[in-house]
């Protein structure tokens, strides 16, 4: 081991970054919570600066057109902000109902992810889709149960859905106190502290990111705990962790650190009950950067620069028309102006203008270390999965095409424009906004466009009017669902079968793998039983189990 500062420095630099997500519902709070960990991060003044929901002034990822229009975010960003200490690097993940395959995709950048519920509400659909993401990964999990200042669900009900639903095991942490309008605080059961609020601070603690009162006792049978919180507060919460102690288990890290078992934690996002006992605890438990896997082996966060694009974007800068491609480090140290290898091209390049992501400004990055994100001007060559090294030749785990859910016929208006339209599709297809699919070998058909959130498809017509000046009509497809399907004895599918059978429409991707659209679970149902010998994965590399 090498003694040499500058070694030193990086190693310091890497075991301080923290790069996670939030995943969630839509309204359970995500936009909330982001605020108050910028604030408490010091990155942002005013409450209200991350998102532009219709009627508020301004967003961080407001890039596009057709996002300020609806006053929604359809782009990940990324936020850095400091905390004590820490480098955290949280990476946005859309949270409308309409998300896209880039929410999956982040996912495959971080190294951890804050599952955030809302305390009346339990686990709902989004939350699991993205869950089974960051299962797959085998990633910690933490849980946020929000909104406890509202009446909710009983935390024993909310432990046990979790439990049930994921299938995963949970370890409270944090304990309320008193529960919706009574809500006074949280039991710390790891560091036996208590955290009151007072009720009277709620109101100002909005704005300004307030620290909470907290105050050591010297475990549950503390008489200070009883006269703080009143006799009835103190009962309920002696006996709730009773119940809790009984269950045995210890907080195990190495599960934790596989995704098999989620802390728990309960707070308040807009209160500001119960946020800081929890980002206290995360960054304590939340890994550093991990090793990779690639096809030349493990590498370490502390071996030399190289990482991945895990998401590319178009028209950021509408003066200049630019593509930027989000780069996760996963390793080394990355400098300005460095020159790197392209492994998939094998070509050298020039990394001149990376740009980092301080809350609402793209601002130039000098250096930037492993678990960083860093966005690069992109002339054109990336493609989502490129592994960019110093000079090795080795190649990142590919990240998945997630099955798309809504499906469009692709219509031309005007067939002067054809090759327009090629070519804009493509471009799209390859930064990942949407899945082409094209008939199988000998057929004649039009093109059909997949997306995992339908908002997509309004994306592409939107930019290929814009961009490429193609009209488009699209026309809906009663499909549900994609799969990727494979020969288990590795011959080669015959699509035709599904057409003789009746079950499904036989496409190709735009690598020419074979899928088949389903119309729903119940005729993917009747494909497995017509065909056995036949493997329908819901990814285009592995199968994430289906539910
Ligand atoms: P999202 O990004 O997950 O979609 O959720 P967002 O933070 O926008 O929150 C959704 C709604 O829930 C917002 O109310 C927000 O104020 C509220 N909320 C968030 N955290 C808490 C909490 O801890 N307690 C309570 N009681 N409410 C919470 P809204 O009326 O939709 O918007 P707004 O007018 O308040 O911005």
């Amino acid at each position: 081991m090498s003694e040499n500062p500058e070694v030193l420095r990086m190693r310091q630099e890497i075991a301080r970054r923290r790069t996670f997500a939030i995943i969630s519902h839509p309204d359970a709070g995500k936009t909330t919570l982001t605020e108050k960990l910028l604030l408490y991060g010091g990155a942002i003044q005013l409450a209200g600066a991350v998102k532009a929901k219709r009627g508020r002034a301004s967003a961080v990822s407001d890039w596009m057109d057709i996002e300020r229009e609806r006053g929604i975010s359809i782009t990940s960003s990324v936020l850095q902000f400091p905390y004590r200490g820490m480098q955290m690097n949280l990476l946005d993940t859309p949270g409308h109902a309409d998300f896209s395959e880039d929410t999956y995709r982040t996912l495959h950048a971080v190294d951890g992810a804050v599952m955030l519920l809302d305390c009346a509400k339990g686990v709902e659909a989004q939350t699991k889709k993205l869950f089974r993401v960051c299962k797959h990964r085998h990633m910690p999990i933490f849980t946020l149960v929000n909104k406890m200042d509202r009446p909710g669900r009983e935390p024993f009900d909310l432990v046990g859905e979790v439990e049930n639903v994921l299938g995963i095991g949970v370890y409270p942490i944090t304990w309320p106190i008193y529960r919706g309008a009574q809500f006074r605080g949280v039991y710390h059961r790891l560091k036996k502290q208590v955290y009151l609020f007072a009720a009277d601070k709620a109101g100002s603690s909005q704005a300004a990111g307030a620290e909470a009162i907290g105050f050591s006792v010297s475990g549950i049978d503390d008489p200070r705990l009883r006269e703080e919180i009143g006799d009835d507060g103190y009962n309920q919460l002696r006996g709730e962790t009773e119940l809790l102690e009984m269950a045995g288990d210890e907080l195990n890290m190495d599960r934790l650190m596989r995704g098999e078992v989620s802390p728990m934690f309960f707070g308040s996002a807009m209160n500001n009950f119960g946020i800081q006992p929890f980002l206290d605890t995360f960054i304590d438990l939340m890994p550093p950067p991990v090793s990779h896997l690639s096809s030349a082996g493990i590498v370490n966060p502390d071996d030399e620069f190289s990482g991945f694009v895990f998401k590319i974007q178009a028209n950021m800068d509408k003066a200049h028309r630019d593509r930027v491609a989000f780069l996760r480090i996963c390793s080394g140290k990355f400098e300005r102006g460095m020159k790197v290898k392209h492994v998939r091209s094998d070509k050298a390049i020039r990394l001149a203008n990376p740009t980092t992501f301080l809350a609402q400004e793209r601002t130039i990055v000098d250096e930037a270390f492993a678990g960083d994100v860093i966005g690069i001007y992109d002339p054109g060559i990336f493609e989502i999965g490129d592994t960019i090294t110093v000079d090795k030749t080795l190649q990142y785990e590919e990240i998945p095409s997630f099955a798309p859910e809504h499906f469009a016929r692709c219509v031309m208006i005007d067939p002067m424009r054809r090759k327009q339209l090629k070519k804009g599709l493509e471009q799209l297809a390859q930064e990942g906004t949407i899945q082409l699919y094209r008939p199988p070998a000998g057929r004649e058909g039009d093109t059909i466009l997949g997306a995992v959130g339908r908002l997509q498809l309004e994306v592409v017509q939107h930019r290929l009017k814009g961009e490429y000046d193609v009209q488009l009509r699209l026309e809906p497809l009663a499909c549900e669902f994609a799969r990727w399907v494979s020969r288990k004895d590795g011959a080669e599918v015959d699509l035709g079968a599904f057409d003789r059978e009746r079950v499904g429409i036989p496409v190709v991707d735009l690598r020419g793998r074979s899928v088949v659209l389903f119309q729903g679970e119940w005729q993917l149902g009747t494909a497995e039983r017509v065909f056995p010998d036949i493997e329908f994965a819901e990814t285009a590399r592995g199968v994430v189990s289906r539910k």
